[in-house]
């Protein structure tokens, strides 16, 4: 059986450290200026294909987002990836920002502090609401993803708490050449070092710089 990985893949982040842009809300789900972190994944041919939108760039960003899905088995995510819903579910009806098909075609297992039931979504995404905490979610992630990775979504609180524990395999960072200023900062705080982190790799796009951070083996 394969080992199963515990992976981020093209999680985008301005140059000053932001992974969301601050005040998320129905409006602004990536937080104000966040689209400006995802620049490099909006102009790919990948992207507006999916999107029905024609053309699009076909370099080294459009391969990263192509292949961001490759063996993947079940996703982690944190509750304000999900939605701009916080506190208590106050009913059912919000189920994720991504339509009646939502792009996983797997479990996903969202991290939460309020219960809620099991949702079950076309194309073989269904949601499974965690409050046992990082470690439970992991767990159930692993034995859903039927020998394949899982890949933590984010946010970025999500994968802060996952990096602090050292449980992120691989963690693929797209770097914009851009300044957000306020928002959610990924790494503050965070000693990658000590925690056994190192640039295995670097790709350079045309709209970002792919890092792609490992730990030591
Ligand atoms: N840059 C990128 O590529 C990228 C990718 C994905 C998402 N994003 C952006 O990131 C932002 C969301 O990030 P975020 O940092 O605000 O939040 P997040 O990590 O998505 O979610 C945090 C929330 O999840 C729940 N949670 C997290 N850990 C938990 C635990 N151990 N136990 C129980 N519940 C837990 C809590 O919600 P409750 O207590 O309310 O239940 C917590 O407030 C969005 O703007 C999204 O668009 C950016």
């Amino acid at each position: 059986m394969s080992v199963v990985s515990l992976t981020v893949r093209c999680f985008a982040l301005s140059t000053d450290g932001y992974g969301a842009g601050p005040s998320q809300d129905l409006q602004n789900p990536l937080g104000v200026r966040g689209p400006e972190l995802m620049e490099w994944l909006f102009q790919a041919r990948v992207w507006r294909t999916m999107h029905g939108e024609p053309g699009g760039d076909t370099g080294v960003d459009n391969e990263m987002a192509e292949h961001a899905f490759d063996g993947i088995g079940a996703w982690i995510l944190g509750r304000n990836m999900f939605g701009p819903v916080r506190g208590p579910w106050p009913d059912e009806s919000w189920k994720g920002w991504w339509g009646d098909e939502p792009p996983y075609h797997t479990p996903v297992f969202v991290l939460t502090h309020h219960p809620r039931k099991p949702l079950k979504m076309a194309g073989g995404t269904e949601f499974h609401f965690v409050t046992e905490g990082i470690h439970a979610a992991l767990e159930q992630a692993t034995a859903a993803a039927g020998g394949r990775d899982v890949r933590l979504g984010g946010g970025v609180a999500t994968i802060r708490q996952y990096l602090r524990a050292a449980l992120i395999d691989e963690l693929h960072l797209a770097v914009r050449p851009v300044v957000l200023g306020a928002g959610e900062p990924l790494l503050t705080g965070i000693d990658l070092r000590a925690l056994g982190y190192e640039c295995a790799k670097h790709v350079w796009g045309e709209r970002a710089m792919h890092v792609f951070l490992r730990k030591r083996a």
